[in-house]
């Protein structure tokens, strides 16, 4: 029986990889609808670049445009890191599908409303649109099996010191959702550098010789260079195809049970995860975080997916 999944996302190169990973296992994953935020870059570019993605894979999934901004902070986009439109370095085919009329927030309320079962949220970006329908909904926390989100840092961030992007981008809105009760699982940055893009898996995915192959090299080959200039990398993390992997593979990762939250005060560590790893505070954990990855699992499963589009 396939999972039931929303995914939230601001695609963004590896948010577009991931939703690749999620549409081949149809099977696995039963794709509820795809919920768009502002982040990577503004939502009208996140919301468009869903639409091209679903259209190379010629699969018809509902596309709910979501917030524009964050709850309290101004919009701060990674565009400098991903381009002005979020999906640089390939032609992708134009949308032949349309955003659903319904508001991404209104969507994931009624959805999980009317959900006779529990389901998934695995969430890519911003925590925005979670953290305003739980706002506008609170009850929906019953109906929600668990969160699966790629964010936060134990160590360092990767938009400043302290504080991971999606994270920083909205440090209110992920402070709400790691507070509501629901259970998370957090794979953060510490893990998702261990999942890098070499010039070998760029080859693969070439290999595959079919369009989503072609197109996942294309996208992988223009992206994360900032990362890689910084870190001295050999090759670019891939953030966000760890969560699709995980609800696909759990085996590729273990967690930790963790007390978590996020500074929304102080100007230096805006954003930051506060992530008790070792145990130092009396609270109780609320966030399960990513211990370790099999990083070559990640790929494999990967390649076999998107081979199949
Ligand atoms: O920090 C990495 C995260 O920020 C990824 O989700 C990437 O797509 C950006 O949203
Ligand atoms: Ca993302």
């Amino acid at each position: 029986m396939p999972r039931s999944i929303i995914i939230d996302c601001d695609p963004g190169v590896d948010d577009a990889i991931a939703l690749l990973l999620a549409i081949a296992q149809p099977s696995a994953l039963n794709i509820l609808g795809i919920t768009t935020v502002a982040g990577n870059v503004p939502l009208n570019y996140t919301s468009q670049n869903a639409l091209k993605i679903c259209a190379l894979t010629k699969v018809d999934i509902p596309i709910y445009a979501g917030c524009p901004r964050p709850i309290l902070r101004p919009l701060s986009t990674a565009a400098h890191v991903h381009g002005a439109t979020g999906l640089q370095g390939t032609k992708l085919p134009e949308p032949k599908a349309t955003l659903m009329v319904q508001h991404a927030v209104a969507f994931l309320i009624d959805t999980l409303q009317q959900a006779t079962e529990p389901i998934t949220l695995a969430t890519l970006g911003p925590l925005t649109n979670i953290a305003v329908a739980l706002i506008q909904a609170p009850q929906i926390t019953q109906k929600i099996d668990h969160i699966i989100a790629m964010g936060g840092a134990i160590t360092h961030g990767n938009v400043t010191p302290a504080a991971e992007f999606n994270i920083y981008v909205d440090p209110h809105a992920a402070q709400i959702v790691f507070g509501a009760g629901i259970p998370i699982k957090l794979i953060t940055l510490d893990t998702t550098h261990q999942v890098l893009t070499t010039s070998k898996h760029l080859d693969a995915f070439r290999q595959l010789n079919t369009p989503v192959g072609i197109a996942a090299a294309d996208l992988l080959s223009h992206y994360g260079t900032s990362d890689i200039e910084r870190y001295g990398m050999p090759g670019a993390p891939l953030h966000d195809p760890c969560v699709i992997a995980h609800l696909l593979q759990p085996e590729l990762f273990t967690f930790r049970p963790t007390y978590t939250t996020v500074d929304t005060i102080s100007p230096e560590n805006l954003g930051r995860t506060v992530i008790d790893w070792w145990g130092q505070t009396d609270k109780t954990p609320n966030v399960e975080v990513a211990a370790s990855v099999n990083t070559p699992g990640i790929y494999e499963l990967l390649i076999e997916s998107l081979g199949t589009l």
